[in-house]
């Protein structure tokens, strides 16, 4: 019988702290969704007592999410683990994850504590969260940096004081892979009551050795591994989930071992990240990066079309990646439309269908033919995209080698109104987005602005992802179009409404005393 691995997925909690990935709370919903879909075992949905928006976003993903245990973060202070507390007061299966730091650099200069302080404040913060929360986990922060037989002394007062789970996380991603193992053996084996808990691992990429560091860890005795899509995370992120389940997937022979994954959510799941995050993958990425299966040289193509098996340990399939199949055209009828959704996995609510179809059409008049990875597009940037204050009417744009530019464009509010501007700017983008920061009345900072095509070919759509930021708040967009232009200003007014509706629904929130529910995501499954 093979051994059942948990995966603790924390995309949401510690990739979406990382710098430049930063989600809206539309974003986090459809990637809660579908990281229930894929079937992850635990969801940490982020760290209610780090903002106000944190404490609402994991109140919302809770109340959504039915299929996996749902996890707020929580210093291992009470007022942590109050807003966790609250914020998973609807989860059907809520864990409440409290840390605190046990090596000697992180005691003295972080928490100005003393190893008996720090050994006691494990015990009573368990203690304290276990009154309402029966699953309760404690990570030693820093544990490989920390000495092994104090985590253990650690581990055994959060053991003894109810924690179900103790994490062993590599903080700053410095261990090595037999001495990662060799130590997971180690606080196995001298952890008291380690025999009725689980043990899991979190570690961190800095040298490049998370996957690797986890996959010691399960050899020797981990029962749950902490891991991100796309691996994205804290400096150079965490372990990747798609590498570490298909490591364990393809090698079952080899780890006796499996994990609950639906292997083929996995390329939607990366993608859904990916276009939420707006950090696009390297292309030779293990698993989803778009070279993960391209063969190129010519004795490697000859050898997967005569057998595959030559040179592809997995198939493509087995991850979900959709076949840059021609699928429709512009004779395709919506009921031929929402089959291939349904084939490839997505589906959207009656709005979001009526929105992409409408989309595709407009699509396929300009292509002659429609792929797989076009549609994908469509509807990816459909379900995650944010109510539309400002909705592009019409635009364009004058520019040349000797004259600067200039950009016109007329935009509609959700009000009926239409308003319309021209701008100068050091080329086409730069004037337009000029002019619509003038028509919103706002300048945020464009902090990114990245181009590429969707499928490859001078008929393929350009692909736009943007990040903008406003105060102090960053806001993601997006845009497709068969022109790049377009879709660059379609990217753009794709962040602008993510902005107004964030700063619209914490108005209206305090308002209403911070009470508002927010929206529920828009993909359907
Ligand atoms: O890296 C780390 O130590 C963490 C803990 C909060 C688990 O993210
Ligand atoms: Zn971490």
């Amino acid at each position: 019988m093979n051994r059942n691995v948990i995966i603790f997925d924390t995309t949401l909690r510690d990739g979406e702290q990382a710098p430049g990935c930063s989600m809206n709370l539309q974003e986090k919903l459809e990637v809660a969704k579908r990281l229930e879909k894929l079937g992850v075992d635990v969801m940490e949905a982020g760290f209610p007592a780090s903002s106000p928006g944190d404490l609402e976003s994991v109140r919302a993903i809770a109340g959504l999410v039915r299929g996996c245990v749902v996890a707020g973060l929580a210093r291992s202070l009470e007022k942590d683990i109050d807003a966790a507390r609250e914020a998973l007061t609807d989860a059907v299966s809520p864990r409440v994850h409290i840390f605190l730091a046990t090596s000697p650099v992180h005691m003295k200069y972080k928490l100005k504590m003393t190893p008996g302080q720090v050994l006691e404040q494990a015990a009573s913060s368990v203690r304290y969260a276990k009154k309402f929360c029966d699953d309760v986990e404690f990570s030693a922060e820093d544990a490989f940096r920390s000495d092994p037989d104090f985590v253990c002394k650690v581990f055994g007062a959060a053991l003894k004081a109810g924690a179900r789970t103790v994490n062993f996380p590599d903080t700053v991603g410095y261990a090595i892979p037999a001495e990662f193992g060799a130590r997971i053996k180690y606080v196995k084996e001298h952890t008291p009551r380690m025999e009725k808990a689980r043990l899991s691992v979190h570690c961190h990429n800095d040298l490049g050795l998370a996957v690797a560091n986890s996959i010691a860890a399960l050899e020797n005795g981990a029962d749950q591994v902490e891991c991100t899509i796309n691996g994205i995370g804290e400096r150079a992120g965490n372990a990747s989930l798609e590498e570490l389940v298909m490591a364990i997937r393809v090698r079952r022979d080899y780890f006796s071992a499996d994990t609950r994954i639906d292997s083929t959510q996995i390329y939607a799941a990366s993608r859904l990240v990916s276009q939420a995050t707006g950090v696009k993958l390297q292309p030779n990425k293990a698993i989803v990066g778009d070279n993960a299966f391209a063969h190129e040289a010519g004795i490697h193509q000859h050898g997967v079309m005569v057998k595959r098996e030559t040179y592809e340990i997995m198939s493509p399939e087995s991850i979900g990646i959709p076949q840059n199949r021609i699928v429709l055209g512009k004779h395709s009828g919506r009921h031929a439309f929402e089959v291939r959704l349904e084939e490839m996995g997505l589906s959207a609510d009656d709005e979001t269908l009526e929105l992409v179809f409408a989309q595709f059409k407009d699509l396929a008049d300009k292509k002659k033919t429609v792929s797989d990875r076009d549609i994908e597009a469509l509807v990816m940037g459909a379900a995650a995209a944010a109510p539309e204050t400002w909705k592009l009417d019409h635009w364009a744009v004058n520019t040349g080698s000797a004259l600067g530019a200039s950009g016109a464009i007329r935009l509609r509010h959700r009000d009926g109104e239409f308003k319309k501007l021209v701008s100068m700017g050091d080329g086409p983008v730069d004037a337009i987005f000029r002019a619509i920061n003038k028509i919103v009345g706002r300048e945020p900072e464009l902090e990114l602005y990245e181009i590429g095509a969707i499928t490859g070919g001078s008929s393929s759509q350009g692909e736009t992802m943007v990040k903008i930021s406003w105060e102090g708040g960053h806001w993601n967009g997006r845009g497709v179009s068969t022109d790049v232009l377009e879709s660059s200003i379609k990217a753009y007014l794709s962040a602008i409404n993510s902005m107004e509706w964030e700063l619209a629904s914490r108005k209206d929130a305090a308002r209403k005393g911070n009470t508002a529910r927010p929206p529920a995501g828009r993909i359907r499954r």
